[in-house]
C-alpha cells in the first residue's frame, strides 16, 4: 500500500544542519512526516512515550476524526453501518474492504456459522480454573491456546491459513465466551446453534439452561449486535497496537489476538466498562455526584471518571451516542423503567459536560460510559463486559494484523529509547559493597 506520494517535505534543524523530511498525505486526516530514516541521518531519535502523536502504520481500515466525532469503518459512518447493517455484514466490511453483497453475505455467514464450534477438549482447558476466575483471565489463556488446536491455520505465509485463521477467531469467540460465562456461574455449556444469528447464538449460548427452552428476545439480540459493531474497530487503540506489535514477529494470530485481549483488559482501555459500572455503583445516588466529580478534578487523587475522557476523542465519541440510544431501548424492553444506575449516568453526564474542567480538558462520555449499563440490564455480571468487547473488537484486531502481514514493507516492529540509566561502570565483589 502506499499513501498518495506528495513532493512536500518538512525541515528539521538541529544547530547548524538540517534535513528535509518527507511529508505523506492519506486520503483524509493529519499528514505524516516520514521520519523513519531519521536515526540513519541525523543519529537521534524522535520521542513520544505513549505514541500521542506518532502514526505507527499506514492502514486503510478505520478512521476517526477525534475533534468532529467522526468514526468510519472502510469510509462507511459508524452511525450508518450501525442502523442498516448487521455484525457479520461489519466483519465482512472490515475484513475486505467493501460491503458484501448479498451472496457474498450468505456465504460469510454460512462460513462463520460452520466454525463456531470449539475442540471438545477446551471443555477440560476450562475445569483447570476456579469458578470465580475473571473471564479474561480465561479467554487470554484458551484464545492463546487455540494455536494448539488448529496447526492447519498458523502458517501467516499462506494467505488461506490467515482467512481461515481470521473466520475461526471471529467464530469462536462468541462460543469461547459464553463458555467462560457459563464455568463462571457453574452452569453446564450450551453448544452453538446453526439455526441462530450471531448475536442470538451468543445470547443462547449464555442464558439457555437444558431444562428448558430460551427463547432469544429479537430486540436484545438486535441491540447485542448493534453493540458489537459499535465495537468492532477503532484504529491504533492500545490493544490493536499490541496485536500489531506481536503480529510483527511472525507470531500465530490466535497468539497476537490472545496478546491483545490481555491489553484490552486494563481500566484505561476496554476494562473501562466494567470500570464504569463500579464507579456508577459506588456513587449510587445522584446527590453523590459532585463528590466524586471533585475527586475526578483533584490531581492529588488518582480517581479518574470511568467512561469519560478519549485519547482521540476530544468531542462527543459517536459511539457514546448510538450506546446511549440502545441503552434505553434494551431498559425498555426488558420493562425497566428507573434504573438508579441509569439515573446517576444521565445526572453524571449532564454535571460533567456543564463543568469548565471536563469542557476545558475536552472530556466526553466514551463508549465505556453506557454500555456497562446496557449489558447489566441484559443479565451480564460486570466481570462479563470485557470480554464482550473483547468479542466485538476480535474482527478489528484480525484485520488489523491481516493488514499489517499482507503490507509487503511489513518489518519486525523494534522502538528504541532514551536512555537516563547508569553510564558503564565496573561489577563491585560483594564484600566491597556499602
Ligand atoms: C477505550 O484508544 C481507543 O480508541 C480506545 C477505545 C477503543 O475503542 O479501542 O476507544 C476504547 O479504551 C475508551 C477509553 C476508556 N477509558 C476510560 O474511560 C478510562 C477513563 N479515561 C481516562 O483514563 C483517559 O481519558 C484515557 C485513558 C481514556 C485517555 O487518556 P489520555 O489521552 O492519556 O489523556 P490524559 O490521561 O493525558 O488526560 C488528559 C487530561 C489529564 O489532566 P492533566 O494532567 O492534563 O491536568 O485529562 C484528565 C487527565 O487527568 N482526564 C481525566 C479523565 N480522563 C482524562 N480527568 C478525570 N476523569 C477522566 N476520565
Amino acid at each position: 500500500m502506499d499513501a498518495t506520494p506528495n513532493t512536500a517535505s518538512a525541515k528539521l534543524t538541529v544547530g547548524d544542519k538540517s534535513w528535509d523530511l518527507p511529508v505523506r498525505q492519506g486520503t483524509i486526516g493529519p499528514d505524516v512526516m516520514d521520519i523513519s530514516k531519521l536515526y540513519g541521518q541525523t543519529g537521534m531519535f524522535t520521542y513520544d512515550p505513549g505514541f500521542t502523536s506518532t502514526a505507527s502504520c499506514e492502514s486503510q481500515i478505520t478512521y476517526i476524526d477525534g475533534d468532529e466525532g467522526v468514526l468510519l469503518y472502510r469510509g462507511y459512518p459508524i452511525e450508518q453501518l450501525a442502523e442498516n447493517g448487521d455484525f457479520l455484514e461489519t466483519c465482512y466490511l472490515l475484513l475486505y474492504g467493501e460491503l458484501p453483497t448479498a451472496a457474498q453475505k450468505a456465504d460469510f455467514d454460512l462460513s462463520v456459522t460452520r466454525h463456531t464450534m470449539v475442540h471438545d477438549q477446551m471443555n477440560r482447558f476450562f475445569t483447570g480454573f476456579r469458578r470465580d476466575a475473571h473471564p479474561m483471565a480465561i479467554m487470554v489463556a484458551c484464545v492463546g491456546a487455540l494455536s494448539a488446536f488448529y496447526h492447519d491455520s498458523t502458517d501467516i505465509s499462506d494467505p488461506q491459513q490467515r482467512l481461515i485463521a481470521s473466520i475461526r477467531m471471529i467464530a469462536k469467540m462468541p462460543t469461547l465466551a459464553a463458555m467462560a460465562y457459563k464455568y463462571h456461574i457453574g452452569q453446564p455449556f450450551v453448544y452453538p446453534k446453526n439455526d441462530l444469528d450471531y448475536s442470538s447464538n451468543f445470547l443462547n449460548m449464555c442464558f439457555a439452561v437444558p431444562c428448558e427452552e430460551y427463547k432469544v428476545s429479537p430486540t436484545l439480540s438486535k441491540a447485542l449486535d448493534k453493540i458489537f459493531i459499535l465495537h468492532a474497530d477503532h484504529e491504533q487503540n492500545a490493544s490493536t497496537s499490541t496485536v500489531r506489535l506481536a503480529g510483527s514477529s511472525g507470531a500465530n494470530p490466535f497468539a497476537c489476538i490472545a496478546a491483545g485481549i490481555a491489553c484490552l483488559w486494563g481500566p484505561a482501555h476496554g476494562g473501562a466498562n466494567e470500570a464504569a459500572l463500579k464507579m456508577l455503583s459506588e456513587i449510587g445516588h445522584p446527590e453523590r455526584i459532585p463528590e466524586f466529580v471533585n475527586r475526578a478534578k483533584d490531581k492529588n487523587d488518582p480517581f479518574r471518571l470511568m467512561g469519560f475522557g478519549h485519547r482521540v476523542y476530544k468531542n462527543y465519541d459517536p459511539r457514546a451516542k448510538i450506546m446511549q440510544q440502545t441503552c434505553h431501548e434494551v431498559l425498555s424492553e426488558l420493562g425497566i423503567k428507573d434504573d438508579p444506575l441509569l439515573d446517576v449516568a444521565v445526572e453524571l453526564e449532564r454535571v460533567a459536560l456543564h463543568d469548565d474542567y471536563f469542557i476545558e480538558k475536552k472530556l466526553y462520555p466514551n463508549i465505556d460510559f453506557y454500555s456497562g449499563i446496557t449489558l447489566k440490564a441484559m443479565g451480564f455480571p460486570t466481570a462479563m463486559f470485557t470480554v464482550l468487547f473483547a468479542l466485538a473488537r476480535t474482527v478489528g484486531w484480525i484485520g488489523q494484523w491481516k493488514e499489517m502481514i499482507e503490507d509487503p514493507g511489513q518489518r519486525i516492529g523494534r522502538p528504541r529509547q532514551l536512555y537516563t540509566g547508569a553510564t558503564r561502570r565496573d561489577y563491585v565483589d560483594m564484600a566491597k559493597r556499602k
